[in-house]
């Protein structure tokens, strides 16, 4: 049987325009190309260029595209949504905070996704997540977006690579999921849109909070969206060097503690797989 057409929408200025203004989202500046290498090397160039805070750009096709962990990122052109954002911490917040940008980048497209009614979870440190066997049958769970934080002075970049109308082949790797294939359609316009106006509002409790994590409810957030906190873990950290222990906590720096026979340890970056036993 012919596999079904998914419906793909545009992604242009336009369109991007039309869903903002739907949602009285105001954007200092907006860039919509319909190819670049990376969304992320576009933005860093305008960050150091002194670009604002909620500078955006986003793509119709990355022919570079950057993952994390020297990863490359891959996706059809024209079917997922690509786009990344300049954000500027105030320089008075606490160091810890850092570690938590990227981090609330995957919780506000975690909501965003779940207003949808698809059940999105968080792998730390950003992996937006649906728990469940690939779509091969192999081990999950599922991954639907990815989040790359890049630092330029006193900004950061978050780019934001979210699988909108794939289908299954057209997925880089098993344990990949798309919003089509998990029964959403959507415009990508419309999503870039919801996502921004649920990445600000934690946004601004980290500015009303001055960046104090502690203080406001985004940790906790976070943590009633993890999927890692609670379950028996293997870390890759590269350089031939893993753990394996349980999730216990996502701490204030935005770290994850492993506890195992060998203690606790503070794990800052890695690859989390998750394990059964
Ligand atoms: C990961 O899960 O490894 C992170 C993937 C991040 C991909 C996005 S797509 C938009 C932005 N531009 C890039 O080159 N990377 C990020």
């Amino acid at each position: 049987m012919a596999a079904r057409a998914i419906p793909v929408s545009p992604l242009t200025g336009a369109s991007v325009a039309q869903a903002l203004a739907a949602r009285a989202v105001t954007l200092p500046q907006v860039t919509v190309l319909t190819a670049t290498e990376s969304t992320n090397d576009e933005a860093l160039s305008l960050a150091a260029e002194g670009a604002p805070e909620w500078t955006v750009v986003a793509a119709d096709e990355q022919t570079a595209g950057r993952g994390r962990l020297g990863r490359s990122w891959v996706s059809p052109p024209g079917h997922a949504l690509l786009f990344s954002v300049v954000l500027r911490p105030d320089r008075s917040w606490p160091m810890a905070v850092w570690g938590w940008i990227p981090l609330i980048a995957g919780l506000a497209v975690t909501d965003t996704i779940r207003g949808h009614g698809v059940p999105a979870e968080l792998k730390w440190p950003n992996d937006v997540v649906i728990d469940g066997p690939a779509h091969d049958g192999s081990a999950g769970p599922r991954k639907l977006a990815g989040i790359l934080a890049e630092r330029r002075g006193d900004a950061v970049v978050v780019g934001v690579g979210i699988n909108v109308h794939h289908t299954a082949s057209m997925l880089p790797i098993p344990a990949a999921t798309s919003l089509a294939l998990e029964g959403v359609e959507i415009a990508r316009s419309s999503l870039l849109a919801e996502c921004l106006l649920d990445w600000d509002r934690y946004w601004q409790q980290l500015r009303a909070t001055e960046g104090d994590l502690g203080q406001s409810n985004t940790r906790s957030a976070y943590l009633a969206r993890s999927l890692t906190v609670g379950r028996r873990v293997r870390v890759d950290l590269g350089g031939g060097n893993d753990l394996v222990g349980e999730a216990v906590e996502v701490d204030l720096e935005g770290h994850l503690r492993v506890e195992g026979a060998f203690g606790c340890q503070v794990v800052s970056a890695g690859d989390v797989t998750h394990l059964r036993h």
